[in-house]
């Protein structure tokens, strides 16, 4: 099964349906960070070429099926007009009248853009009514909102399964990323080095385990590290442990020792004694946290460790950071990740929200192989799930 390209689909003068993720952040409604903006681009530049009848639409932030100005795509439309140096209409109601007929209405330089899907509960209960009501009268569906595929709402499952099979299509975002993120997820090139860090096991359990059916050496820091340790027998002070998860450790060694996967830990840890940005850093001599004390990131020994794995690699795969690297003084750890990574010959992959947000603050974004646009939709890609926006592109 083959996902059905864009340049397979007719649209000469077709009424095209595009679905983005357009989520990005904000700050006192300024764009912070447009780059899921401008990864859209190609595809939108590709339907324009051949068709001004396109109605663009997403999902900001999780309103929870209201309205709420906080949340609304209008600052998104601007930029998109100044990239793509087109007239953007702006579409606040979309459920009064068809969204076909206020596409008959507008210039013909014009494109639509509809306010946030999420102001409306039909869009993530994925609520026929509500994907009939926007399907209606659209020749093409494409789908280019990779880091919205992991969800099965109206807009990437709903109406295309209203629109007939081989006009549907997947854009070229998304083409890039399932290319890119396959690389790593069927035959990467050895030495293949995971990297995960983040808060919780429990989060990064399915895809840990998936990327050690390939990865020599898997790397682990950040506060999942303590509840690591915690099961080795280490003692981790007041660090984070998830206590009730020392079971999917123990599934995680289990599955090391049979596929011969070395697993590295942190050998010493920046720590301090209180969870707080201005709390004074201590480096510890080895593994052991004393008690009265919480690591809040990988220390000197193991970020020159972690660095030397890292370099060696022909496949590296970073998710989640190595500590608090929000904070300056605990940020040594995620930072020289991202150096390394970044400067690594191999073929390098960064996806997830906060490793993503750590490589572009350290400016090396440009340096890896592959930055995905995706936060849970990449993860549980590299799990190996069948996305539901996918699986209905297939054919
Ligand atoms: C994301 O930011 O990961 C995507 O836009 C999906 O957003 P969601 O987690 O709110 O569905």
């Amino acid at each position: 099964m083959e996902l059905r390209q864009l340049n397979a689909v007719d649209l000469k003068d077709k009424k095209v349906l595009l679905r983005l993720d357009l989520n990005v952040p904000l700050r006192d409604g300024e764009i912070t960070d447009d780059t899921r903006i401008v990864a859209a681009l190609p595809t939108l530049r590709h339907i324009l070429s051949q068709t001004d009848k396109l109605v663009i639409m997403s999902h900001l932030g999780r309103p929870k099926g209201k309205v709420d100005p906080q949340y609304s795509l209008l600052p998104i439309g601007s930029k998109l007009a100044e990239l793509l140096d087109r007239e953007v209409a702006f579409v606040n109601e979309y459920l009064e009248e068809p969204v076909d007929q206020i596409l008959a209405q507008k210039d013909p330089n014009q494109i639509l853009l509809l306010e946030n899907l999420r102001f409306h509960p039909g869009e993530t209960s994925n609520e026929r009514d509500f994907a009939q009501k926007l399907a209606t009268g659209f020749d093409v569906f494409v789908n280019d909102a990779f880091g919205t595929l992991h969800r099965a709402h109206a807009s990437t499952v709903g109406i295309p399964e209203l629109i007939k099979p081989e006009q549907r299509a997947a854009g070229l975002l998304v083409e890039k990323e399932i290319a890119q993120l396959s690389k790593i997820q069927k035959h990467p090139e050895s030495p293949f080095v995971a990297i995960v860090g983040g808060s919780k096991v429990s989060d990064k359990i399915g895809v840990t385990l998936s990327l050690m059916q390939h990865c020599n050496s898997l790397l682990v820091g950040g506060a999942m590290a303590y509840t690591f340790l915690k099961y080795l027998g280490v003692n981790v002070g007041n660090s984070v442990v998830e206590s009730d998860k020392l079971d999917l450790v123990e599934t995680i060694y289990r599955n090391a020792e049979s596929r011969k996967v070395e697993i590295l830990l942190p050998i010493d840890h920046v720590i301090a004694e209180t969870f707080a940005e201005s709390a004074p850093a201590h480096i510890t001599a080895d593994q052991q946290i004393a008690d009265g004390f919480l690591g809040l990131d990988i220390g000197p020994k193991t970020r020159a460790l972690f660095s030397d794995r890292i370099t060696h690699a022909k496949t590296v795969l970073w998710n989640g950071p190595m500590g608090v690297f929000e904070w300056e003084t605990y940020s040594a750890g995620t930072f020289a990740v991202a150096n390394t990574v970044a400067t690594t010959q191999g073929f390098t992959v960064v996806g997830g929200g906060d490793s993503v947000a750590a490589i572009k603050k350290a400016g090396l974004a440009d340096q890896v192989g592959h930055v995905s646009t995706g936060g849970g939709a990449s993860l549980e890609f590299l799990e190996g799930k069948v996305l539901p926006g996918i699986k209905v592109l297939l054919k």
